[in-house]
């Protein structure tokens, strides 16, 4: 099946009450994990690749094997940029296979965020992509030292309206508490589910989670049991995910938990097996790992079937 876009993708998620996981990758195992994850629970998925993956692994490698994935699968699979800043990159996605951009311009002020986001709505739009904008910055809560703080950082739902009105995104991405990365809170994980129901009430299109792995105990015990230092890593709670996708979340981006499951595999295979030089042995066990990490994810995003 050929790629798909993911307004496509997401537009079923939202009114069917459910959120599609957009995992990045960074080469081919960790793309052959995600999918065979998809194929196993017939789950669509959207693939993101950052610009950073774009230059380690190639532009023509990305776009050839994510288009392979999809063909070969026959899954509704999307190509997504992943925090899209740079024109050019933008330019050469839009023109060279991607189906979907992520523009990012969430540092900078809300006019300028709207007319570069607009910009690229322009661009994608007559090509057939979509496109996802992103508003607020993300920041763990317990980093706000106050209500001002608060509100000058998460996402504030009346701009988040008119952003939408003027820009024209398929898809938003908030920020309400989450952060990148593997040390997401330093105390209780707090996610601001009133002002995400506030934005779903009044926005009406798919809402982006980023920022939104959950560093499995599982993942994190495997890793460090073979020389990971990892302390205070921390991720969102499944129950928060959970909660997220009640109200609105449509899109969830994973990327810490997959390069957490890899990381672990690697060690342990590694460790236990020190004459051992096969790259198959240590990067299947990684591909492996992914591929349990996002079988988990499909189940709790309710993604499984909907393919
Ligand atoms: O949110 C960013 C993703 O985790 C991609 O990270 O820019 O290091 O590829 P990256
Ligand atoms: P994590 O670091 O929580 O996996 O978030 C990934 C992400 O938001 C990619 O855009
Ligand atoms: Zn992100």
């Amino acid at each position: 099946m050929p790629l798909v876009s993911a307004k496509e993708i997401l537009e079923k998620a939202k009114n069917e009450h459910y959120a599609v996981g957009a995992f990045n990758i960074n080469n081919m195992e960790i793309l052959q994990g995600i999918i065979n994850a998809c194929r196993k629970y017939s789950s669509p998925a959207i693939i993101g690749a950052s610009e950073g993956a774009i230059r380690y692994a190639g532009f023509k490698y990305i776009v050839s094997m994510v288009k392979l994935a999809a063909d070969e699968s026959g899954l509704p699979i999307a190509l997504h940029l992943d925090h899209g800043k740079n024109i050019d990159t933008i330019a050469q996605c839009i023109g060279g296979g991607f189906t979907s951009i992520m523009i990012d311009g969430s540092h900078l002020n809300f006019e300028e965020n709207i007319k570069v986001t607009k910009q690229v709505v322009d661009l994608a739009r007559p090509k057939g992509l979509s496109v996802e904008g992103e508003l607020g910055r993300l920041s763990g809560i317990e980093d706000l030292v106050d209500v001002e703080e608060r509100d000058a950082t998460l996402t504030d739902p009346d701009s988040a309206v008119e952003f939408v009105e003027r820009t024209g995104v398929d898809f938003l991405a908030v920020a309400i508490g989450t952060s990148h990365g593997a040390y997401k809170f330093k105390g209780d994980p707090k996610l601001d589910i009133k002002r995400l129901k506030e934005i779903k009430e009044k926005v009406n299109i798919p809402l982006v989670l980023h920022g939104a792995s959950s560093v499995p105990e599982w993942v994190l015990k495997r890793a460090t049991t073979y020389g990971a230092v990892l302390k205070g890593a921390k991720g969102v709670p499944e129950d928060a995910i959970k909660e997220a996708i009640d109200n609105g979340i449509c899109k969830i981006n994973i990327d810490t938990d997959l390069r957490l499951a890899l990381l672990g595999a690697v060690r342990e295979v590694l460790s236990e097996n020190p004459e051992e030089f096969d790259p198959r042995k240590y990067l299947g066990a990684g591909r492996d790992a992914i591929e349990k990490v996002v079988s988990e994810k499909i189940a709790l995003f309710g993604s499984a079937g909907k393919a």
